[in-house]
């Protein structure tokens, strides 16, 4: 049993203050859209909008009167006591990188919401048992360094930290480098000590909760994901001049190994759950009238089961030989980003759920499409997510990302009941 019944008013955030830290955070790295004619969020990982950002946040965390770390991947902990030092703290968290084309809400949703739940706490000067940690996790996003979850995976001990700090962008800077130039190489061990509990409250950034218009997600896991980079060298040759059968064309390449996918997809051979998307390529040298030598392009795979996942790698891998074959290229390939689906923690879904019914909010069980800091959580302490629904069909990773106050206070507000509850249970 726990003291949390006992102690509980229900406390409230306050949904205006949230919104408008959203908006604030939202200001940084704030730029115009071309095509949507709207402000986006362009704050990719350790540069010095990130940094600005960070900077923004770290202030808050402070202003709060919470103890700040920053550790050597560049994550940052800020911690609430407790009224028991020695009992695990329940952490809440998520990141504040973003994608080239983000909206304010990806992430910082559920950072921000994290220091409202604090700021919650100390208005009403409530002190829970267990401390409370808010973290934000280093390039989630993975749009700058090609792999996503990047901070919470060391953390977790999935990725070593010279491996992730070598990781270099498009333009050869590493980790490293960049998080030292933003001053963010902070000295506290990566390890991840373990917290009693991690709660991540986000943007559903997909369709399924607005449309069947419920007010919170109750997230069952997070599906399998596989990034590819391949490299296609062919040759060069005049528009014009060169007889079609004569050509060594990486761009042929590389559409048919977008519509194979799609085919792949349209087969139902992997269920009509597989997912598969081409979101780069780049030609060079990139002109009307020449024949590329060489395409590079991502290719990103997903599935709510990684055994399913697993089975269609297993098709797609050779596909790649055999277009290099067929068409006269080399396709080399590179795994840039591997996560096998992940379930959270019974007990956090439970607590989401009872908590959503509680406040009289209709809720569904969801499996996340979207990778999250949540699920390396998972792998080091009882995890789980409070999904929000978004607007126009819940797009994201585009400006046009768009939950409503209400839809993230009431997110807010069931992540706030769960802490509290946890952070009330005993044992160390
Ligand atoms: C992260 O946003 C991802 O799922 O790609
Ligand atoms: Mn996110
Ligand atoms: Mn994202």
């Amino acid at each position: 049993m726990n003291g949390y019944d006992e102690r509980m008013t229900r406390l409230s955030i306050d949904a205006d203050r949230l919104y408008a830290s959203l908006d604030g955070l939202g200001a940084i790295g704030a730029y115009h859209d071309e095509p949507t004619g709207l402000t986006g969020v362009r704050r990719l990982a350790l540069t010095a909008e990130d940094g600005a950002g960070r900077r923004h946040v770290v202030a808050a965390m402070r202003a709060l009167g919470l103890a700040v770390t920053v550790d050597r991947i560049g994550n940052v902990y800020a911690r609430r006591e407790g009224r028991d030092p020695r009992a695990k703290p329940v952490m809440m968290g998520s990141h504040i990188d973003s994608v080239a084309t983000a909206g304010r809400f990806d992430g910082c949703l559920g950072v921000l919401g994290g220091l409202e739940v604090v700021r919650t706490l100390n208005d009403a000067q409530r002190v829970t048992r267990r401390p409370i940690v808010v973290a934000f996790f280093t390039e989630e996003e993975g749009a700058r360094f090609s792999t996503d979850m990047l901070g919470s995976a060391v953390a977790a001990k999935r990725i070593a930290l010279e491996t992730a700090w070598s990781r270099t962008d498009r333009a050869g800077k590493t980790v490293k480098s960049e998080l030292e130039a933003i001053g963010f190489l902070g000295d506290a061990p990566v390890e991840l000590d373990p917290p009693h509990a991690y709660v991540e409250c986000h943007v559903e950034q997909g369709p399924v909760l607005r449309a069947a218009n419920v007010d919170i997600g109750v997230v069952t896991g997070v599906q399998a994901i596989a990034w590819h980079e391949l490299v296609i060298t062919g040759r060069s040759a005049h528009a014009g001049t060169t007889p079609m059968d004569l050509r060594r064309d990486p761009g042929i390449a590389a559409a048919r190994i977008q519509l194979y996918l799609r085919a792949m997809v349209l087969s139902g051979r992997y269920t009509k759950q597989l997912r598969a998307t081409v979101g780069v390529t780049q030609y060079s040298p990139g002109l009307v009238n020449v024949v590329p030598n060489r395409v590079q392009m991502t290719v990103d795979v997903r599935h709510p089961d990684d055994e399913v996942l697993k089975k269609a790698l297993g098709e797609l891998v050779p596909f790649y030989a055999k277009v290099a074959e067929e068409e006269r290229v080399e396709v080399q390939h590179k795994v840039t980003a591997r996560t096998p689906d992940i379930a959270f923690a019974p007990r956090v879904q439970e607590l989401v759920l009872r908590h959503a019914e509680g406040r009289g909010l209709s809720f569904k069980k969801i499996v996340s499409g979207a990778g999250h800091d949540a699920q390396e959580m998972a792998a080091v302490c009882p995890a789980g997510m409070v999904f929000v629904p978004g607007e126009y069909e819940g797009i994201s990773h585009n400006p046009r990302e768009f939950s409503t106050k209400e839809q993230c206070a009431n997110g807010v507000n069931v992540m706030l009941d769960v802490v509290m509850e946890l952070a009330e249970e005993e044992g160390v």
